[in-house]
């Protein structure tokens, strides 16, 4: 057969299969059509942009074609150029404000858009087109090939973010710009800044120095977070940081050019012993407190409920504490021109409260009945500070509790439920649950990945419906994934922990609904990967690992194994040997003998090892059933 193909034939058939190659875009865009031939990459090529406000990402996209080609390409004011950036002058109502056109053919590439915003988006899709070695850093010799395609493209949700804490540990200024970069590369528009907490207060507020005088720094500890040592009288506090006003306005600056909005976050009335260790005088017992290097300083009853060793909370009677918030958000809203400040609200421990003759004495004279409802009173005199600076306040969901006006967005984290009540309410929502995006899980096995509280797998953050049913889809304004940084001590470890996790959520929040698709995702993640590589961006490869669960039947421990993506061959050993591709080959669910077993578990593809050697000891498999 193959020697009767004629070379047109051959030539047709190479093609066909190239068209059919999916192409590597995240998030998966609206509308691809393939058409015939290449786009290449002229030494000489000029970035045309018609109007000034598209120069921006004329700018940015030569500075990232220059690296990796070596070329000297210009961006160029006018029509005239091998890419041309093209703002609608009627505008395109299906594209909205971050939709965009691309066009790529042997002629020259095209983006359209309404506004810059989509423009830029329009550029990043347009990068993905071409060949991985276009994320290095260094200059290398490749054809410089875009295949032929018409791509219409829109986001599903206006809000699609990430959130890095900086408090648990400090990001310096490099670091968080890398990470907005990244971001906006994958269509993410929002960038929360998780700014203040127990383990460091980050932002420098002029009228309040001790806030970072005092607050940004603790002691140097080792080990685990959460179980390490209590500071000794008199001990230095080196670790830590801040983000001076300078800084703020650098990064803010830095995001606005890649259309990433900053959300501020100041957690209160909770997780505030940083700004308590500086002014101990806001709280109710006033105690010298310090900030916090992860010690053992909270006990968690299993349901949500939880007591403060140490206290951590604002005195919502004392006025001294609004006048303080008040100064904090004077600066706060003059650094950051995004419409929202986000002001925390949840874990709010109340027994310091309780005890408190100052809020007895509050709670009476408001007609509170329970020290709970406080919260809502708190949080209801920082909604007018924050009105009061010209933003609109955004909390966690336990702002509900206690009664909050609907002006108040919410971001739902204990599940979608507090984001349903709040729709229902009529508040504006950002979901951003536990089950789905919260990104300082582990990924894969608890016992390969560092342990943490819980586990999230890419395939269940790509599987999150953000809209629950029965909800008015507009006040969905979007979601986020949210990157806790307890155990994430350096920016290649939060990359691990991101990737491809918010690969998976960029696609929840961009694309359509109805394009999603596990099995046609895997291979535009893995192509993802090789371009993390050549990014020198890190990631995790827990998706090649085995799922391992037990199960129990007619009393007899049962093992189960999954692969999480497709093709993988999974092969274990329960006799105490490394298991490989001669090993037992899982096939269905097997009897675990009796006895001190160890299970050993290795995935295989294409008769390659691929994933991480998995081992768990009989008692862990036990504790396995049913979960
Ligand atoms: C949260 O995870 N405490 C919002």
């Amino acid at each position: 057969m193959k020697r009767l193909l004629t070379p047109a034939l051959l030539l047709l058939s190479l093609h066909l299969r190239a068209q059919n190659v999916p192409l590597p875009l995240i998030p998966q865009p609206v509308s691809v059509q393939r058409g015939s031939g290449v786009f290449t990459l002229p030494k000489a090529a000029v970035v045309a942009y018609d109007k000034p406000a598209a120069a921006g990402a004329a700018d940015l996209l030569v500075r990232k074609l220059n690296v990796p080609t070596g070329y000297a390409i210009r961006a160029q004011s006018g029509r005239a150029g091998t890419i041309l950036l093209a703002l609608n002058d009627a505008p395109n109502a299906q594209l909205g404000r971050e939709g965009y056109t691309l066009s790529a053919g042997p002629k020259g590439v095209v983006i359209r858009a309404n506004d810059p915003a989509g423009l830029f988006y329009g550029t990043q899709t347009l990068l993905q087109l071409f060949p991985k070695e276009i994320e290095g850093k260094t200059a290398a010799s490749v054809a410089w090939t875009v295949p032929a395609v018409q791509i219409t493209d829109y986001p599903r949700f206006g809000w699609r973010g990430v959130m890095l804490d900086v408090s648990r540990h400090f990001f310096g200024k490099d670091d968080v710009k890398r990470y907005i970069d990244q971001l906006a590369r994958l269509k993410y528009n929002t960038f929360h800044w998780h700014l203040t907490d127990d383990n460091g207060w980050r932002l420098e507020i002029k009228s309040l120095p001790k806030l970072t005088e005092v607050g940004a720094w603790r002691v140097a500890r080792a080990g685990h977070f959460g179980d390490r040592a209590e500071p000794k009288p008199g001990e230095p506090t080196p670790y830590g940081g801040f983000y001076t006003h300078d800084d703020v306005r650098e990064i803010v600056r830095y995001a606005a050019e890649r259309h990433v909005t900053i959300v501020p976050e100041i957690d209160v009335p909770g997780h505030s012993m940083a700004a308590l260790a500086a002014y101990p005088e806001l709280s109710c017992t006033k105690q010298k407190v310090y900030v916090n290097p992860g010690t053992p300083f909270s006990e968690w009853y299993g349901n949500g409920t939880f007591k403060m060793l140490v206290e951590n909370t604002l005195n919502p009677s004392d006025e001294r504490v609004y006048e303080f918030l008040d100064k904090v958000f004077t600066e706060v809203a003059m650094l950051f021109p995004g419409p929202y400040i986000h002001v925390g609200g949840d874990e709010c421990y109340k027994g310091y409260w309780a005890q408190d003759p100052g809020c007895q004495a509050l709670m009476k004279k408001q007609g509170i009945r329970h020290v709970e409802d406080l919260q809502g009173y708190f949080m209801n005199r920082v909604e007018k500070i924050v009105t009061a600076k010209g933003k609109k306040m955004l909390g966690w969901d336990e702002i509900l509790e206690g009664g909050i006006s609907p002006t108040a967005t919410v971001m739902s984290w204990r599940g979608v439920k507090g984001g349903i009540e709040a729709a229902h309410a009529g508040h504006d929502v950002v979901m951003t649950p536990t089950t789905f995006a919260y990104l300082d899980y582990n990924q894969g096995d608890p016992t390969v990945d560092p342990p943490i509280y819980a586990s999230l797998r890419t395939r269940k953050s790509y599987s999150f419906e953000p809209v629950p049913d029965g909800v008015d889809a507009k006040r969905i304004l979007g979601g986020q994934g949210n990157l806790w940084t307890e155990q994430i001590p350096n920016l290649r470890y939060a990359e691990y922990m991101t990737y491809p996790r918010a690969w998976a959520l960029s696609e929840v929040y961009w694309s359509p609904k109805e394009a999603k698709n596990w099995e046609a995702f895997v291979p535009r993640m893995e192509a993802h990967f090789q371009r993390a590589d050549a990014a020198g961006i890190n990631y995790s490869i827990a998706v090649y690992d085995a799922i391992v669960t037990t199960s129990r039947k007619d009393g007899k421990l049962l093992l189960n194994l999954e692969g999480e993506v497709p093709g993988l061959d999974i092969f274990y050993s329960l006799d105490d040997t490394m298991p490989d591709d001669h090993s037992p080959k899982y096939s269905g669910p097997v009897e675990i003998p009796d006895g001190p077993v160890n299970l050993r578990v290795i995935t295989y593809r294409n008769g390659q090892p691929i994933g991480h050697l998995i081992t768990l000891k009989r008692a862990e498999l036990e504790r396995r059933v049913g979960r």
